[in-house]
């Protein structure tokens, strides 16, 4: 089996949520960098524009959707008129997420009052839940009533390695939402198997992004995270592409149900 084989995504018609930032544009431009055809949806009109200007002067076959994933029927709307576009659907990313605020300490290790979980308003958690819980059951959803019928798909869902262990400096609904969202994952995989819909989960650790107003783009932040990763260094949004790659890609035909964790060994503690 040649490279240019197990790695083909060419022609695949790609839905990427939250694709106009962060890790959702670098699991957009991977696929279009190699030939898939994506349509890029976001909330952020500015963003969007540019991520899709982008991608399209680098030679992508790209399009752009204004959706709101937490807006059940604007989402269903946006994935009909999309697989109706392309005629077919083969690759979800369900990538849209937002932050869940302040952790139980400050990076210094102080207690922080404000993540503390009398802290945490309704409104909020309620906020967190439905963007990175709620939204990933809606997008495997729509996503699932496209692929279905042409017995083939593939659904890839950001989750992170909060799913899987607490943590000190993330907010406590986003790790509750995460890890329902790969236990989500799960579930879905397992009933989709038979209709032959792959649905995995990408878990990345500390990546410098947009999220949570950009406070990991902090050079002080950065370096005050890089001594915490055994490779030396916060993730980059380009570490997510070959993954992203993989799970909607012929390599990964026999792989579903999995979370595939991509944090420079973050979850296995400091070293030198
Ligand atoms: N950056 C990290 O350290 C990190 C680590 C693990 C997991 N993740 C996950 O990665 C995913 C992407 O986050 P990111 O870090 O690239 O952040 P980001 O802020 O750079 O990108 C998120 C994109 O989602 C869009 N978005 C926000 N609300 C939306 C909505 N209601 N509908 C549609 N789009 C919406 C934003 O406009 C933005 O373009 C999230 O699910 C996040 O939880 C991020």
């Amino acid at each position: 089996m040649k490279t240019g084989d197990l790695f083909d995504v060419r022609g695949l018609a790609t839905i990427v949520t939250g694709g106009g930032s962060g890790i959702g544009l670098a699991c957009a431009e991977a696929m279009a960098d190699n030939g898939a055809r994506v349509t890029l949806m976001d909330i952020d009109a500015a963003r969007l524009d540019a991520a899709v200007a982008r991608l399209r002067d680098a030679g992508g076959d790209v399009r752009g959707a204004m959706v709101d994933v937490t807006d059940r029927a604007g989402l269903n709307r946006a994935f009909d008129e999309t697989a109706a576009h392309y005629g077919r659907l083969d690759v979800v990313f369900a990538n849209a997420g937002i932050g869940g605020g302040p952790g139980f300490l400050a990076l210094d290790g102080a207690r922080n009052p404000a993540g503390a979980i009398e802290s945490i308003a309704e409104e909020f958690w309620d906020r967190v839940l439905a963007m990175d819980l709620t939204s990933v059951f809606t997008t495997i959803r729509a996503a699932a009533r496209h692929m279905k019928s042409r017995n083939a798909g593939r659904i890839i869902v950001t989750t992170s390695i909060s799913a899987g262990k607490t943590e000190l400096h993330v907010g406590t609904p986003y790790v509750a939402a995460k890890a329902g969202s790969a236990q989500l994952v799960r579930q879905a995989a397992h009933e989709l198997a038979g209709y032959n819909i792959l649905v995995n989960a990408i878990a990345p650790g500390p990546v410098a992004t947009n999220i949570s107003g950009g406070r990991l783009q902090d050079p002080a932040v950065q370096a005050s995270f890089a001594r915490l990763f055994p490779l030396h260094r916060m993730g980059n949004t380009d570490d997510i592409q070959g993954i992203a790659l993989f799970l909607a890609s012929p390599a990964s035909r026999f792989v579903t149900g999995a979370q595939i964790v991509v944090d420079g060994g973050y979850t296995l503690g400091a070293a030198d």
